[in-house]
């Protein structure tokens, strides 16, 4: 009896019989043969059907079948040096799962559509090989972040998702009705996960969070995967090795398991292949110098003072500057969050940093080590006008053996694209929440 395999693993059966179960991809038709691409989810695979092969009613419903029609398929394995994956198959049987109705065809044609209408279908576009190549780079990604914490003596700590206050400043904050009270959707489990490092030394978060962005860029999500580590006795500049570290593994991975995937999307991989530690490190005011030179000889629009946050296009372009992402630290205080422990030597600055990747993609980490004083913290929250009440948990670490501790957040999306090479976010994600956008 054939073997049930998958299109990934057919090189394994060359010359014998197999079943797949999967879709009709495509469909070509030259003369007594028929050449169905098909696709079950690991990938996607060329069959030939000779008329003379198989019953005519066999050849007939193969060459009437509609796109993205259920099918199970019978047939030789033969290598085949032309073939997208290496193998053909030559088919034998098929059977018809469910056959798309020629009344109501697959909206989907092989032909362009407007990223606008894939959006609205994205529940089908995800079939197509391109994003569905995407999709394992991304669970690719997430095992790599989880591997790497997991093998270094991290503990995953669970933060959780309804929080009574804000993290990352108030202005993009979702509201949540609970039972009488208000309450909103995590921006990041940080804080949280500060509480679980006083208890377990090296900890990690890995989940949703969520802003209500009303920015329109190709960087943001409203709903987006962050990864976080949080490390007690450590400082700025433990954080930075293990922010390099971290993302060097993580591409490292990406090339050794996903060239396939990769090279379906039509990455540049030599590009990644340069991403190797050390990371380039520039202080903010360095970054200041580079992008008002820029300024001045006309390769940005406008103008960049000392004290700003980096725009988009600031953070596109400095990021374009480097061939490995670069660790830009010390922000103004002023630009950044209120729980950033301010530099020594300068206390106008924090002891913070941002990851830009390069060709372009920006900020991808941002972290930093983390107010000690309790006078100090307390102080700050007062400032940006948060509720003591709602952090009186979070003031009690200092209370209670307050130590050193730093950690950041990774977005999971933006190094999805980044890795990828897509222009938009929302390709990186199976159902993307942006500010116009909640369905599918
Ligand atoms: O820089 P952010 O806001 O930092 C924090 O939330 C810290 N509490 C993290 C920490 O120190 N534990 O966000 C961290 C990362 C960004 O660098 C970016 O990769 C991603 O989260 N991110 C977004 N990704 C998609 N859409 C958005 N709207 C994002 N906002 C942040
Ligand atoms: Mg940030």
């Amino acid at each position: 009896m054939a073997a049930l395999t998958t299109i990934a693993e057919i090189g394994q059966h060359d010359g014998q019989e197999v079943v797949i179960r999967g879709w009709l991809y495509n469909l070509r038709e030259g003369g007594k043969l028929l050449f169905p691409i098909l696709r079950d989810g690991t990938g996607v695979l060329q069959g030939v059907m000779a008329k003379n092969a198989v019953p005519a009613e066999t050849f007939e419903a193969m060459k009437t079948l509609t796109q993205e029609s259920s099918l199970i398929v019978e047939g030789k394995v033969r290598a085949d040096k032309r073939a997208p994956g290496g193998y053909e198959m030559d088919i034998s049987k098929l059977e018809v799962v469910s056959r798309v109705p020629d009344s109501d065809p697959y909206p989907i044609s092989l032909k362009e559509h407007g990223v606008d209408f894939l959006m609205e279908k994205r529940h089908l576009w995800m079939r197509t090989p391109r994003q569905a190549a995407i999709l394992r780079v991304r669970a690719e990604i997430i095992k790599a972040a989880r591997d790497f914490f997991d093998e270094r003596g991290f503990t995953l700590t669970d933060p959780p998702i309804l929080t009574p206050a804000a993290c990352e400043g108030t202005s993009t904050l979702f509201p949540v009705e609970y039972f009488g009270d208000q309450a909103y959707l995590t921006q990041s489990g940080q804080l949280y996960i500060e509480a679980t490092a006083m208890a377990l030394g090296k900890v990690y978060s890995f989940g949703p969070t969520f802003r209500a962005e009303k920015s329109k860029t190709r960087r943001h999500l409203t709903e987006f995967w962050m990864v976080e580590p949080e490390v007690a006795y450590a400082t700025l500049d433990d954080i930075m090795e293990l922010a390099e570290n971290f993302i060097s593994f993580i591409v490292g991975r990406c090339l050794e398991k996903r060239r396939a995937d990769l090279a379906t999307i039509g990455r540049d991989t030599a590009l990644l292949e340069k991403v190797k530690t050390p990371f380039p490190r520039i202080s903010y005011d360095e970054a200041v110098k580079l992008l008002q030179e820029a300024h001045a000889q006309g390769k940005l629009e406008g103008r960049f003072e000392w004290g700003g946050d980096f725009g988009s296009p600031d953070e596109t372009w400095l990021s374009a500057q480097f061939d490995r992402p670069v660790m830009v630290h010390r922000y103004p205080v002023e630009v950044k969050a209120f729980y950033m422990e301010p530099d020594p030597k300068n206390p106008k600055v924090a002891l913070c940093l941002d990851v830009l990747a390069p060709e372009g993609y920006g900020e991808i980490i941002g972290g930093s080590q983390r107010m000690g004083s309790y006078e100090m913290l307390l102080k700050r929250i007062h400032e940006h006008q948060l509720p003591q009440e709602a952090f009186e948990w979070y003031l009690d670490l200092r209370k209670y053996g307050g130590v050193p501790h730093a950690g950041f957040g990774m977005g999971i999306e933006r190094v999805v694209a980044w890795v990828c090479g897509l222009e938009h976010v929302r390709e990186t994600i199976p159902f993307a929440r942006t500010l116009h956008r909640i369905y599918p």
